[in-house]
């Protein structure tokens, strides 16, 4: 009798385990099955492959390549690449997608509006601008690495319909005007490839390369904040001085971590009226997390970023990492 239970929760744990494995696919961001999947889905020209970074799915296919062809640096960690730290890239710009922040934020043209010209990316986003040196030049250093199985010069992306000099469109052209960025990337995916490379410091390195891809368009898009609502416009503002501290504590942005933490970010854009924690249609964690974000950026202003030298002092440690991933998950479970 006593064997009974013991088989039921034997058999309840394949049940669930199967079903946890076979799941993964549902938390891929919007669209990824209908984006490029290999370099042979994009055009070719003068044998070129050529990308539309202001397309939705052509943007996201390349984080689709990128996460495909990084998969078996990953693979020690865990099966079907659910390790892979990249992922939270393509799910943070998946949800800029749904929540409706790539679209004209100046209402000029049909640019992402669903119905119209949904799968348009703005230039006047100022998340959209943001993401491309999330995007981009992640993609482009990949390819320097020589990890994609194409060469350098075989890739090139298109321009947008404005603000062109603020972009760069191919290998050369991004070392050339974003040195820092590109060897920063450039260093994570050496780095992958070593034989000694250990998940610690992959994380290390991936935060490394993504607060100086930041640096640059949150000063150079500053523009944009004119475009959207106050409410809107601090969360852009106080998103970018949060990404620092996240930064420091190394959050490991794998898929299921990084799909979780995601359902505390705002699901549409903010409205004039909005006023967090009172905005009826959010959950309590988002209106929560628009909270913290707020006073986190206060704190950084009043301080002159004081608080994140101390912060960062905290981190350093991997236990102290640990608590706080541990803080954040608690935080996330306990308020959905
Ligand atoms: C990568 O892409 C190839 C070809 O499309 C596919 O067979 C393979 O399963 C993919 N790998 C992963 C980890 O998704």
């Amino acid at each position: 009798m006593a064997l009974l239970p013991s088989w039921a929760w034997v058999l309840a744990g394949c049940l669930s385990a199967a079903a946890g494995a076979s799941d993964l696919s549902g938390l891929y961001p919007p669209l990824w099955e209908e984006s490029p999947g290999q370099f042979s889905d994009y055009r070719v020209e003068n044998g070129k492959y050529i990308i539309d970074p202001w397309i939705f799915t052509e943007r996201m296919g390349a984080y689709r390549i990128l996460l495909n062809q990084t998969a078996p640096y990953f693979e020690k960690y865990a099966p079907e690449n659910e390790q892979n730290i990249l992922w939270g890239l393509p799910l943070q710009h998946g949800w800029q997608y749904s929540s409706g922040r790539l679209v004209d934020p100046t209402g000029r043209t049909d640019c992402g509006y669903e119905s119209r010209d949904h799968l348009c990316i703005s230039v006047d986003s100022w998340w959209a601008d943001i993401n491309y040196f999330l995007s981009m030049l992640p993609f482009l250093a990949a390819v320097d690495s020589g990890i994609m199985g194409i060469s350098s010069e075989q890739i090139t992306l298109l321009p947008p319909p404005k603000d062109q000099t603020k972009f760069c469109y191919d290998v050369a052209g991004c070392w050339s005007t974003f040195p820092d960025i590109m060897e920063k990337w450039t260093a994570f995916f050496q780095y992958m490839q070593s034989p000694s490379s250990d998940f610690d410091g992959l994380l290390n390195h991936l935060w490394v390369a993504h607060t100086s891809s930041l640096k640059y368009p949150v000063t150079i898009f500053e523009d944009r904040y004119a475009y959207y609502v106050n409410p809107e416009a601090d969360f852009e503002k106080n998103w970018a001085v949060a990404v620092n501290y996240l930064a420091a504590a190394q959050l490991p942005t794998t898929l299921t971590r990084s799909h979780s933490l995601q359902k505390g970010l705002a699901s549409r854009m903010l409205l004039s009226t909005d006023k967090a924690p009172f905005i009826a249609d959010f959950t309590p964690l988002q209106n929560s997390v628009l909270v913290a974000l707020s006073s986190l950026g206060d704190t950084d202003r009043l301080t002159g970023s004081l608080s994140l030298a101390a912060w960062k002092i905290s981190m350093k440690t991997e236990a102290a990492r640990k608590f706080f991933l541990q803080l954040l998950e608690n935080y996330v479970a306990l308020s959905t």
